[in-house]
Formats: C-alpha cells, sequence, structure tokens
C-alpha cells in the first residue's frame, strides 16, 4: 500500500480507502459476515481509511464498522458523513440537514452506532442550501472544541463553498465523485482542494460497479438497489456507456488487469492528494481492487483513456433530476 498525509491534518492514510455503502444493501443484498471480513483483510492489507455515513443501512453501517473495528480502533480513520434528511419516498430534503442542532445529534448518533469516543473526520452529506456554510461548519467546528470529531469534511460542495468554509474552520477534505466517466472536479474543485492544502475524497471511482464491467444490462438491477434510479443505467442510456466501457476492458486486456483496476489507477494518477474509496462487500473485490495501487498508467496510457473517457461523455446525468439539484452546492 502506498501513503500519503490526508490533506493537512499531518496523518498518513492509504492511497485507497474502503468505502462501505454496499455492506448496507444499497446495491442488493449484503453479508454482514463477509462484510467484516472484508473490512479485516483491507486493514490487513494497509487500509487505514474507511469512509461511511449514518445514513448508510439506517445505522446498520455504523453498527457494522463498529463490530468490525473492535480492539483496533486506532488502526483506522474513520470518515463518516452525516446523511441527509429524507422525505417519505426517501428523497433527500434539501432545507435542515445542515442545522447546528441536527449536525450535533448526528454526531452523538454516530458515536453510539459506531461504539467509539471520536470520529476522525465528521462530513456534511450535501450542503444545506437554506444555512449558510459558516454556521454549519461552525457547529462542527464545537464538536471538535468538545473532542468528538478531529476534522471535519464536506461532500459534493461547490469550490466557493469550500472556501467560505474553510474560513470558518480548517476543511481537511472534500468527497466528490470522481471517476472516468464523471469528471466534474476538474471544474476547479480539485484546485481548490490543492490550493486550501485539501484532500480529494474520490467517491464511486468506479462508476457504481459500471466502468468494473460488472453491468451488462439495463434494467437489471433489483428492486432495492439504487443503480435502478439513476439514469446512467436506463435503456436510452445504457448502450452508449456500455461501449465505452467495452474499449475500457480491451484497454485493460491489452495491460493485463482488470477494468476496476484500470478505473481505480487513472484516478490515482490524477493527483498526490486524491483518495479513491471503491466500494466493495467481499474479499474478492477488495484484493482485486487493492492491487490497482501497482497498476503503472504511461504517459500515452492516459491520453487513450482520455480520448476514451473525454469529460462529459457519459450518456445520462449522475444522478435523477432531484438529486442533481442537491450536488455541487
Ligand atoms: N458522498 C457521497 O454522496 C457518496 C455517494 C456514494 C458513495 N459514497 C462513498 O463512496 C464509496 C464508493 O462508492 P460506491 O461504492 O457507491 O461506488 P463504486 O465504488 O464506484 O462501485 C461500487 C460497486 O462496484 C462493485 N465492485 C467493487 N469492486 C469491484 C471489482 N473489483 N469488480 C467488479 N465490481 C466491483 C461493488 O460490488 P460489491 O459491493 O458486490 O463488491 C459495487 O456494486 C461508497 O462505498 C461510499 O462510502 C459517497
Amino acid at each position: 500500500m502506498q501513503y500519503r498525509e490526508f490533506g493537512h491534518s499531518g496523518i498518513k492514510l492509504s492511497r485507497i480507502g474502503l468505502g462501505c455503502f454496499s455492506m448496507s444493501g444499497a446495491y442488493g443484498a449484503a453479508d454482514d459476515a463477509e462484510s467484516i471480513a472484508t473490512i479485516h483483510q483491507a486493514m490487513e492489507r494497509g487500509v487505514n481509511l474507511l469512509d461511511t455515513s449514518a445514513r448508510y443501512g439506517g445505522g446498520h453501517n455504523h453498527r457494522l464498522i463498529g463490530e468490525a473495528i473492535k480492539g483496533r480502533r486506532d488502526k483506522v480513520f474513520i470518515h463518516s458523513k452525516t446523511g441527509t434528511i429524507r422525505d417519505d419516498n426517501d428523497r433527500s430534503v434539501a432545507a435542515g440537514s445542515g442545522t447546528p442542532d441536527r449536525l450535533r445529534e448526528i454526531c452523538e448518533l454516530s458515536l453510539k452506532n459506531l461504539g467509539i469516543d471520536y470520529l476522525d473526520a465528521m462530513c456534511q452529506s450535501r450542503v444545506d442550501p437554506t444555512i449558510p456554510i459558516e454556521e454549519s461548519v461552525g457547529a462542527v467546528s464545537r464538536l471538535v472544541e468538545e473532542g468528538k470529531v478531529r476534522f471535519i469534511g464536506l461532500s459534493e460542495a461547490a469550490p466557493n463553498t469550500v472556501r467560505g468554509a474553510a474560513k470558518a474552520h480548517p476543511i481537511v477534505s472534500l468527497q466528490f465523485e470522481y471517476s472516468l466517466w464523471t469528471r466534474d472536479v476538474e471544474d476547479g474543485h480539485r484546485d481548490t482542494c490543492d490550493d486550501l492544502g485539501m484532500a480529494l475524497m474520490a467517491y464511486a471511482p468506479l462508476g457504481y460497479g459500471f466502468l468494473a464491467g460488472v453491468v451488462d444490462k439495463a434494467g437489471s438491477q433489483s428492486g432495492d438497489d439504487i443503480r435502478g434510479k439513476f439514469p446512467r443505467f436506463f435503456e436510452e442510456n445504457f448502450d452508449a456507456n456500455r461501449q465505452r466501457v467495452k474499449q475500457l476492458e480491451a484497454f485493460a486486456v491489452d495491460k493485463g488487469v482488470t477494468a476496476a483496476q484500470i478505473a481505480i489507477a487513472w484516478v490515482l494518477a490524477q493527483n498526490d492528494n486524491v483518495f479513491p474509496i471503491p466500494g466493495c462487500k467481499s474479499r474478492k473485490h477488495l484484493d482485486e481492487n487493492l492491487d490497482a495501487v501497482d497498476v503503472d498508467l504511461t504517459p500515452d496510457d492516459l491520453v487513450r483513456l482520455d480520448e476514451m473517457f473525454p469529460k462529459d461523455v457519459a450518456a445520462g446525468t449522475r444522478y435523477p433530476p432531484g438529486g442533481m439539484q442537491r450536488v455541487n452546492l
């Protein structure tokens, strides 16, 4: 494993972190025993960055991680998001997610479910457009003063929002979707992270599995798989996206690796302060993903990948219309 300082934290974290979302049923059923074995194997292979959220599985994800890290809390950096408030149809509600009261409440609940006494990083999942960011970050900074949180992160925040937030309290990282088919962070977010000495956590580096080649049919997601709601997986966009991934698969075969490994290696190659957090719930996928740290992409390889996946090439938006209103605020 390779390590880099995580933003300005002074702490060296593994270049590849482990995203734990799918361990709580995001993409269909998960098996707790295998999920815990996957977290253990990740730690044994040197991963010390776990990403989670208070909302994943309604607290299940935190309880699962709490179980997995018993007796080894000091070996991992837990980056925990707040989740957002949801309506009756499980849609993210804009207002109220970033109020000081809610942030405190979520922090307490997260600590309880994880069974720990501090979060390494607490991250607001989405910017609350009804509350000035300085107020939300100010509320989390009080949790820092109380020793319940070590560092403050943001997710899906626009560059100006990040800069405003950083005036209230140093921000250690920005988490944003970043992959071959989602390159929005090249519109100033990556530079802002550089300028402010922040880490950029690349979430969904495998395009929710699409770039790993495991999704080969439109509409193949089961009812409880959230990808069924993502436009890029819809019938009308599927073939165009799949054609690109076929090129990626052929490229990977030529390199003697897998498409998933190329997708992760490409993110790693974008900048030294980028930490991809591929998600998986099995040791098999984990091993494959961690081996990506040794995949060497030459300048020619990067040009070819750029040609295969120019910016904004994906057919369909990354979230449905309601979700798109909640990102990059
Ligand atoms: N801030 C945010 O709004 C936000 C949003 C989404 C996610 N995240 C975070 O980012 C993490 C990563 O994103 P993600 O999990 O949503 O998407 P992802 O990492 O792009 O893809 C995960 C999907 O790819 C599959 N997969 C993983 N490794 C594979 C391999 N080597 N070969 C074939 N398939 C493979 C997984 O299957 P298995 O699970 O079966 O292994 C899962 O279905 C999440 O776990 C979460 O912590 C943050």
